[in-house]
């Protein structure tokens, strides 16, 4: 009987379908460990411990040197959510562009003005105005599941795409999407943005990747999507370049300290995957991987 402990909430559809020789337990002593969000850093590894699951693409909150040593094998689930992911990046586009949520939060404001609200919206409806996306340059670094997911969408709503992988080769991105034009350096396609989108893991390669450096790169009134990592930015830079109007608007799914009170900062609380979709997805890709560990050995996605 293989032990499993949950440390996050995992979705039924993929608990459901382990077999009868699995039993989920909340004790230490436990063979497989299934989580989400959890930071696992300060825990220690059970000696029983075989798999970690992750249900989810990154594995920054998982101590992969530890697991290693211990010989524990650690999976993730790259793609599972990326669809969920990018319709909150495409929603992130928008909100980088017109000024949706401080025109929703002063609408909100006029609820007791009776008959003078026609007039107020009149008279201050300039002040939330924004511009059109078509036409303009998205620059995604990053070209795995969900980065190709955002430039294909970004393309049918007229926008240019360049694309930059530190990692994956372009050509084999451009394989998957048409719709990237090949960008030579990340500093190329930082000179020619309109709108940056970041989709790369956070490693020690790109922690803080955009930093002051990489920001003088940027156009004039750039504006960063990141819902990638926090720590791909940095944060006191981009801070500065916030405060300047360097940077025009920063929306991220990462609320942090440094910009979270900045006027042009819109932060969401870490919600790109939670779709009910996406959470089935990735719960039962988890489990199925765990699960062709523990039976027969098999190492998929890890
Ligand atoms: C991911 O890494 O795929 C997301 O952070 C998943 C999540 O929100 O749980």
């Amino acid at each position: 009987m293989f032990k499993i402990k949950t440390l996050n909430k995992i979705a039924a559809e993929g608990l459901n379908l382990m077999e009868d020789n699995y039993q989920l337990v909340d004790e230490e002593n436990v063979d497989g460990i299934l989580l989400r969000s959890y930071k696992m850093h300060d825990m220690d590894l059970p000696d029983t411990l075989d798999a970690v699951g992750r249900a989810g693409a990154g594995v920054n909150n998982i101590p992969i040197d530890k697991c290693s040593e211990k010989g524990v094998v650690v999976f993730n689930t790259p793609g599972a959510n990326a669809n969920g992911v990018k319709e909150l990046v495409i929603a992130g586009l928008l909100l980088a562009s017109r000024d949706i949520v401080g025109a929703v939060k002063w609408a909100d404001t006029l609820c007791e003005k009776g008959d003078e609200v026609p007039k107020m919206v009149e008279a201050g409806k300039s002040n939330f105005a924004g511009p059109e996306i078509k036409g303009k340059t998205l620059g995604v670094i990053g070209l795995g599941a969900i980065g190709v997911l955002v430039a294909n969408v970004a393309k049918s709503l007229g926008m240019k795409v360049l694309g930059y992988d530190p990692f994956i080769s372009i050509d084999s991105a451009w394989n998957l999407s048409r719709s990237i034009r090949k960008s030579d350096s990340l500093e190329d396609l930082l000179a020619q943005a309109d709108y940056v989108t970041l989709h790369v893991p956070l490693i020690d390669a790109t922690k803080g990747m955009i930093n002051k450096e990489k920001i003088e790169c940027m156009k004039d009134q750039v504006r960063i999507l990141n819902f990638s990592r926090a720590g791909l930015c940095h944060e006191d830079d981009l801070a500065e370049a916030l405060a300047s109007g360097k940077v025009a608007r920063y929306v991220t799914d990462f609320p942090n300290e440094k910009t979270l009170h900045m006027s042009n900062v819109i932060c969401i609380p870490h919600l790109g995957a939670s779709t009910p979709e996406s959470e089935v997805n990735c719960a039962v890709m988890a489990v199925r991987q765990l699960m062709d560990y523990m039976d027969n050995g098999n190492i998929t996605n890890s």
